[in-house]
């Protein structure tokens, strides 16, 4: 990269519940701000909802759902319009009213593409967390929803909307470190134990069934409940969907690629010895016609790498830049570190969401949801080859791996009565 160029790059970068409604969710709001609803009202529903509350020039919390009483009070109460916010158990109730013009989902993953093809059936924009998906199909489906009926569905994936991103990947993409021919994603970081929790009854007042939803029913325990669902196959996606999803995100950008034609992945238990059943350790490696896409895990060490937060490493013929949560450092060969924009956003991500909601403009979102599924679709790849232990290969036309009857059935899930999977 010259002198000029680098200049150039460094400036410009910078079963059924009765519905808990509390008041009219029906009463307009008194400006034009679009009406919100948070669906999930766990750590990262809190999040959504003190978050869309500050974006006060555009809409406002109207409505909270969550099937535990507990959290629903909790995340409602400290809303600032608490008084006029609606509050349910039932996310069915938010889509049949009309005065609710978008949503979040924040709930636990086996739940998030099903709320989310639901609402936009139902005519509202959506912001779903990350992944968007339980599964590879719903995903697809989702992409497919949002295309059809013309809705703003925004990805939870908020590196998106970090500041000079899109600079960061366009210089990646105009050769200036050469051609890429691999990026590593990483998530190293310290998940501790969860021990081992014995079945027992819910808490009071939780609507179970309505938690466990398209999930096979299964008593309840500690461990398959707040947050430490992430680690049952039934409802959760391991860390690959979960941290795993961001740092994917970013590398399937960078390199401008979409669905590998090759998947290699192993995985395993070598540190957890308690109730979780997704993988401690993981190293999936993604195969492209021109690169290659390295995601490694390791959920038993300290939350660093080489002295950087989790995150990408591209590497170019030239050199290599690492992007990181707080930003990004260049390295052409034989050249010492630069540090540059670049890291993650969320307030961003929700604010872009909002105001393509107010324009009506899905093509202007940051994390648009067909980029969600793509990056979704990898993480279940990655889970899928650890789970059937063997090298897939992906039909692109067929969107199915090819001779492998055990790998294509973890595509998609069996559902449970009462709580299929909508069509679209
Ligand atoms: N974008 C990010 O950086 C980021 C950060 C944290 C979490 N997340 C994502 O947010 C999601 C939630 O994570 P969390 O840590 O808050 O989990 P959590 O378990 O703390 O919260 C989930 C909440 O959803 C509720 N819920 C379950 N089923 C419901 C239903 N049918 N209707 C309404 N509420 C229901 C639960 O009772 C719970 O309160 C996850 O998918 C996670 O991956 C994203």
């Amino acid at each position: 990269m010259s002198e000029c160029s680098r200049r150039r790059f460094l400036k410009t970068t910078g079963a059924l519940s009765t519905s808990l409604l509390l008041c009219d969710a029906s009463k307009a709001a008194p400006n034009e701000r679009i009406r919100h609803a948070v669906i999930g009202a766990g750590g990262q529903g809190g999040n959504h909802c003190e978050r869309f509350s500050q974006l006060t020039d555009l809409c406002e919390v109207a409505a909270v759902c969550d099937v535990d009483p507990k959290r629903l009070a909790e995340k409602a109460d400290r809303l600032p319009n608490s008084d006029r916010v609606a509050r349910y158990d039932d996310y069915r109730r938010i889509l049949d009213d009309d005065s609710i013009e978008a949503v979040s989902i924040a709930t636990p993953d086996h739940w998030h593409a099903k709320i989310a093809v639901e609402a936009v059936l139902a005519g509202k924009h959506v912001y779903v967390e990350k992944p968007c998906s339980h599964n590879f199909e719903e995903g697809r489906i989702l992409a497919e929803a949002a295309a059809k009926y013309s809705k703003c569905v925004q990805h939870g994936t908020q590196y998106r909307s970090g500041a000079d991103m899109k600079d960061v990947v366009r210089f990646l993409q105009g050769g200036e470190l050469g051609r890429i021919r691999l990026a590593k994603a990483i998530n190293h970081q310290f998940r501790g134990p969860i021990g081992r929790a014995p079945i027992s009854e819910p808490p009071e007042g939780v609507n179970y069934d309505l938690w466990l939803g398209p999930a096979p029913v299964h008593g309840f325990t500690k461990n398959r409940w707040h947050y430490n669902w992430h680690w049952f196959w039934d409802y959760g996606t391991g860390d690959i969907g979960n941290d795993g999803t961001h740092q994917i995100d970013v590398a399937r950008w960078g390199l401008g690629v979409e669905l590998p034609d090759a998947i290699s992945a192993s995985g395993g238990q070598l540190f957890y010895n308690d109730d979780h059943e997704t993988p401690d350790t993981q190293m999936v490696v993604y195969e492209y016609e021109n690169c290659h896409l390295v995601y490694e895990m390791r959920l038993w060490t300290d939350y660093k790498l080489e002295g950087h937060d989790n995150g990408v490493v591209f590497y170019g013929d030239d050199g290599k830049l690492e992007i990181g949560r707080d930003g990004c450092i260049v390295t052409h060969i034989g050249e010492a570190p630069k540090k540059i924009g670049g890291g993650s956003d969320i307030n961003q991500n929700m604010r872009n969401f909002m105001e393509c909601v107010k324009a009506n403009s899905p093509q202007k979102l940051n994390a648009p949801i067909r980029e969600g599924f793509l990056s979704a679709s990898l993480c279940h790849f990655g889970n899928i080859g650890v789970r059937v232990g063997r090298k897939l290969l992906f039909d692109q036309n067929k969107m199915q791996f090819i001779d492998d009857a055990d790998a294509n059935k973890l595509l998609t899930r069996q559902y449970r009565q009462g709580f299929e999977f909508p069509s679209v």
